[in-house]
C-alpha cells in the first residue's frame, strides 16, 4: 500500500470503455438521485447525458486538438479509485472546466479527493490554467469543493450553479518556489520512475540521461559543482567514485535528503536564478553538471550563468546539462502536441541549435536520448 496517487491518461479504448461504464454509474448513483440545487435535472436531460450523440460529441472533445477535453484515471496501488474529464482553455484565459471528477465510493472519506484535486489543480497550473470552474448540483459536492477553495459564482446558462477557484498569485509562485520542491522532495524519486519507464514526458530516459553525464563526468575527474542536485541520485554516484562534490539547490528538503548521502559534500542552498553563491568564489571546477533543473532559467538566464561558470572552469572542464532538451525548435513543439496533457509552460528546455548560436565562442555538442531529452555538452 503507497499513498501515492498517480493521474493517468486515457488512451486506449478497452480504457475508454471503462471511463464511461463509471461516468454512467457516477450519473446514476451520485448526480441525478441526488439533485438538489439549482435548476433540477429534467427527464430530457437525463437522456441527453446518457445517448449516444452526447458521448460521440465528448470523444470527438477529448481528440479536439486545441483546448483539448481530457478524461483520466486516478490510480492507487495499481486500482483506479476515481476520474475526471475537464479541459482548460489554453488558447483562451486558462480557464479549467471539470465537467466530472469522481472518486469512487468504496474510496471516499479517506482524505484521498483532497489529495488528488491537489495533485491534479497543481499539474492543471503547470500546464497553463489560471482558474478552475465546476457545476454542482448538491450540497456533498458542495461541501467538498468548498473544502478545496471554490466559491458560489452564480449559475450558467441552464440554471446550474457553478463554483470557482482563483490560483493566488502565491499559490502559483509557491508551486515554482522552492517550498513546491520541498513538497515533492519525498516522492520525487518515485515520480521520476514511473515517468521512465512509461517512456513518459518530462522524465523519458532519465536514467539513460543521468549515465550519459556520469560518463562525460568520469573523463574530467576532480571537482565537480552539480547544479539542482534534487535527492542526488547522481551526485552520490561522483560522490562515491572519489570526486570532490560542491552542490546548489534552493530546497532546503532537497539539501537534507542529499547531505546525509553525502556528509563530506559541501551543498549550499542557494537560488541558482541569482547565479553562483558567494562561497564558491574561487574554487574552481572540472565538471559542473546540471540535471532537470537548469530549464527553470530562461535562455539569457542560461547563458548569464554559463558564463559565470566559466569563470571558475579549468580550461580543460565541462559543463554537462542533461535535461529535457530538443535539437530544434520544430522538434519542441512536435513533444508539445504529443504531450499536450502534461506539458509545463513555466519551464524553458534546452533547445541545442539555439544555444550553440548564443555561445558561438564555445564548443556546444548534443546527444539526443529519447524523444523529449538529451545531454548538452559545453567545452571551453
Ligand atoms: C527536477 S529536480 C532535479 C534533481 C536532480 N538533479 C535529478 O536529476 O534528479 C530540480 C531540482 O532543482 C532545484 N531547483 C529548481 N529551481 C532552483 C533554483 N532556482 N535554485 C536552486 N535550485 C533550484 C529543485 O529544488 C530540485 O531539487
Amino acid at each position: 500500500m503507497t499513498d501515492k496517487i498517480i493521474i493517468k491518461k486515457i488512451k486506449s479504448e478497452e480504457e475508454l470503455a471503462e471511463f464511461w461504464k463509471m461516468r454512467d454509474q457516477y450519473m446514476l448513483q451520485d448526480i441525478i438521485p441526488n439533485d438538489e440545487l439549482g435548476e433540477p435535472i429534467t427527464k430530457e436531460d437525463e437522456e441527453w447525458f446518457f445517448s449516444d450523440e452526447y458521448r460521440s460529441d465528448m470523444n470527438k472533445l477529448f481528440q479536439r486538438k486545441q483546448d483539448t477535453v481530457f478524461p483520466l484515471f486516478f490510480i492507487k496501488d495499481d486500482i483506479i479509485i476515481g476520474f475526471v474529464s475537464y479541459c482548460t482553455y489554453l488558447s483562451e484565459d486558462g480557464e479549467c472546466f471539470i465537467i466530472d471528477f469522481c472518486i469512487l465510493p468504496e474510496y471516499r472519506n479517506k482524505g484521498l479527493g483532497t489529495k488528488i484535486f491537489y495533485e491534479f489543480s497543481k499539474r492543471e497550473i503547470r500546464r497553463g490554467a489560471r482558474y478552475f470552474v465546476l457545476n454542482i448540483s448538491n450540497n456533498r459536492n458542495k461541501n467538498f469543493w468548498k473544502k478545496q477553495g471554490f466559491q458560489i459564482d452564480g449559475q450558467d446558462e441552464y440554471g446550474s450553479i457553478l463554483m470557482r477557484k482563483n490560483i493566488s498569485e502565491s499559490q502559483y509562485a509557491e508551486l515554482l518556489s522552492s517550498t513546491g520542491f520541498d513538497l515533492w522532495s519525498e516522492n520525487y524519486d518515485k515520480d521520476v520512475e514511473i515517468s521512465d519507464k512509461n517512456n513518459q514526458y518530462p522524465f523519458a530516459s532519465y536514467e539513460e540521461v543521468l549515465n550519459t553525464v556520469y560518463n562525460k563526468v568520469c573523463k574530467h575527474k576532480g571537482v565537480v559543482l552539480d547544479i539542482g542536485f534534487g535527492t542526488g541520485v547522481l551526485t552520490k554516484r561522483l560522490y562515491d567514485d572519489g570526486n570532490k562534490i560542491y552542490g546548489i539547490d534552493f530546497s532546503e528538503k532537497m539539501v537534507e535528503i542529499s547531505q546525509k548521502k553525502m556528509p563530506e559534500a559541501k551543498l549550499i542552498q542557494f537560488d541558482f536564478k541569482k547565479g553562483l553563491p558567494k562561497e564558491l568564489d574561487g574554487v574552481i571546477f572540472d565538471s559542473v553538471i546540471s540535471t532537470y533543473a537548469i530549464h527553470h532559467l530562461t535562455d539569457s538566464q542560461k547563458i548569464s550563468l554559463i558564463h559565470m561558470i566559466l569563470r571558475n572552469l579549468k580550461d580543460s572542464g565541462i559543463i554537462v546539462f542533461g535535461d529535457v532538451s530538443f535539437v530544434n525548435k520544430s522538434e519542441i513543439l512536435i513533444a508539445k502536441e504529443k504531450d499536450s496533457d502534461l506539458w509545463d509552460d513555466t519551464e524553458h528546455y534546452l533547445i541545442a541549435d539555439q544555444m550553440a548560436k548564443l555561445l558561438p565562442d564555445l564548443k556546444v555538442n548534443f546527444k539526443k536520448l529519447s524523444y523529449c531529452s538529451g545531454v548538452l555538452t559545453i567545452n571551453k
